[in-house]
């Protein structure tokens, strides 16, 4: 942790809690919370002041505690790791976790930068979803997120909230956590669980690793260096409607209300990647489908999200591979070729059975038509590429500016 990034996330922390307070006053904000116990109704009914110094700091102890686990193996920093942009361990397909670290996660840890604009979930007025935590956007705050693995049987596997407090209680800095939640030592067991969620919520938002904006992107955008020839050509088509299209959902400038950039719009889409072959021998009646579950289950009832996962931002994304919610591509530059030949060469991203390509099989036939058409889809086999290799090799160099600690 380093207190000198406190400042500058403050502000931005500040906003998005009026936000999302206004959310949820609108009757917003209340969707998506299917994992969430009663005592988060108080959680997500406060807006958060801007958090102190020592709760960054107890929750940057906590974030790295494998004693947090109800085997004690098994840290959040285990899945997130900072130099990997907090995503998923170098070569790591699936998280794994459990009691034993032997069972598979069902979807690919992602990046935990950059999250301080992102609200809770809600429909927009054109009733286009956006926002939330986790790929299905069904946690409303980091705070209530926190206890989603802590008692996920295959990550750090407690049985019950109450198991997670006994645990807290006997951690060496547990005096700390109180201090910090302005607690008495006597305080009931919800209050301290709640303390715990405010404290890793309160790490991830205030402390500068989570949002340092000293990519190269960040330093051209500052006037202080240029980008070389194919991270130029990269950049434009990124940008072109016609061409990659990228940037009408990975957004390049600034929304109203950000001072940078976030390479996300925190929007909705089914892109149709393919199933992740290594789990090809799980249940092939079983389909991930995002918002309509059956992970999340509020929204099951509207067939028309089935397949929509969160728009991740693309900031360190050389960093987090394995790629998309299944971890089904490992490579930057297969996942960039996947919007490039998805339509035109779908046998190379589908099985062929029984002579035709199964196209989008990671979804049931029936919701196959969610999926998205617009530029750099949408081209039938043999029409000419909208981008071409030349064209995937220039994306990749440019996405290779979005990684932090550049040095000119
Ligand atoms: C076993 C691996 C694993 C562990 C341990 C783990 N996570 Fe995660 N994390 C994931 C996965 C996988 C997801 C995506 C979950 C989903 O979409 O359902 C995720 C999602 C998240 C998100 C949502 C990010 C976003 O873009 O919306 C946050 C925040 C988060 N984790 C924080 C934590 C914290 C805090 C801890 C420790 C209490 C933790 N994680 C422990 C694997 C892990
Ligand atoms: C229609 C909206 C949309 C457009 C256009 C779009 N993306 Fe995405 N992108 C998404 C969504 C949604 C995901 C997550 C999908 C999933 O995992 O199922 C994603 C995921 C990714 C990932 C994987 C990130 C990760 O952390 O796993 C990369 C890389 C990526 N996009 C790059 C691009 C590039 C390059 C372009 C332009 C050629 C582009 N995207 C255009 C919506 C879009």
């Amino acid at each position: 942790m380093n207190v000198h990034g406190l400042a500058s996330s403050f502000t931005a922390l500040g906003a998005a809690a009026v936000l999302s307070a206004l959310l949820i006053a609108c009757g917003g904000g209340s969707t998506g919370s299917a994992a969430n116990t009663p005592s988060d109704a108080a959680l997500l009914s406060q807006p958060r002041a801007a958090p102190s110094a020592e709760s960054v700091a107890v929750g940057d102890l906590l974030f790295h505690d494998t004693r947090l686990s109800a085997a004690g193996n098994l840290a959040c920093v285990t899945c997130h790791v900072q130099e990997r942009g907090h995503a998923d361990a170098d070569g790591v397909f699936l998280p794994l976790g459990g009691l034993a670290l032997d069972q598979q996660g069902l979807r690919s840890s992602p990046t935990l930068n950059y999250l301080n604009e992102n609200r809770a979930f809600a429909f927009d007025a054109e009733g286009r979803p956006s926002g939330g935590f986790t790929w299905d956007g069904r946690a409303d705050t980091r705070a209530a997120q926190a206890l989603g693995p802590l008692l996920a049987s295959n990550e750090m596997a407690h049985a019950n909230s109450a198991s997670v407090v006994a645990r807290v209680r006997t951690l060496p800095y547990f005096a700390q956590l109180l201090s910090a939640s302005a607690l008495a030592p006597t305080a009931p067991d919800a209050k301290v669980l709640e303390a715990l969620q405010l404290a890793l919520e309160a790490y991830q938002a205030g402390d500068i690793d989570y949002q340092p904006y000293t990519s190269k992107f960040d330093a051209v955008q500052d006037g202080r260096v240029a980008f070389n020839a194919q991270e130029a050509r990269g950049l434009a088509i990124f940008n072109s409607p016609q061409r990659g299209n990228c940037a009408s959902c990975h957004s390049s400038t600034p929304a109203a209300g950000q001072s940078r950039a976030l390479f996300t719009n925190f929007g909705y889409f089914a892109l149709g990647v393919p199933r992740n072959r290594s789990t090809a021998t799980a249940d092939p009646a079983f389909f991930d489908m995002g918002l309509c579950g059956p992970v999340r289950t509020d929204l099951s009832h509207r067939k028309d999200l089935c397949g929509k996962f969160k728009v991740p931002t693309l900031r360190n994304v050389a960093l987090t591979g394995p790629y998309f919610h299944n971890g089904a591509v490992a490579s930057l530059q297969e996942a960039v070729s996947f919007y490039a030949t998805r339509d035109i060469d779908p046998a190379r991203w589908y099985p062929v059975v029984n002579g035709v390509v199964d196209k989008f099989n990671d979804l049931p036939v029936a919701y196959r038509s969610n999926v998205e058409q617009q530029a750099p889809f949408g081209l039938q086999p043999g029409q000419p590429p909208k981008l071409s290799l030349q064209d995937v090799q220039d994306l990749v160099a440019f996405l290779q500016t979005l990684t932090d600690g550049f040095v000119p």
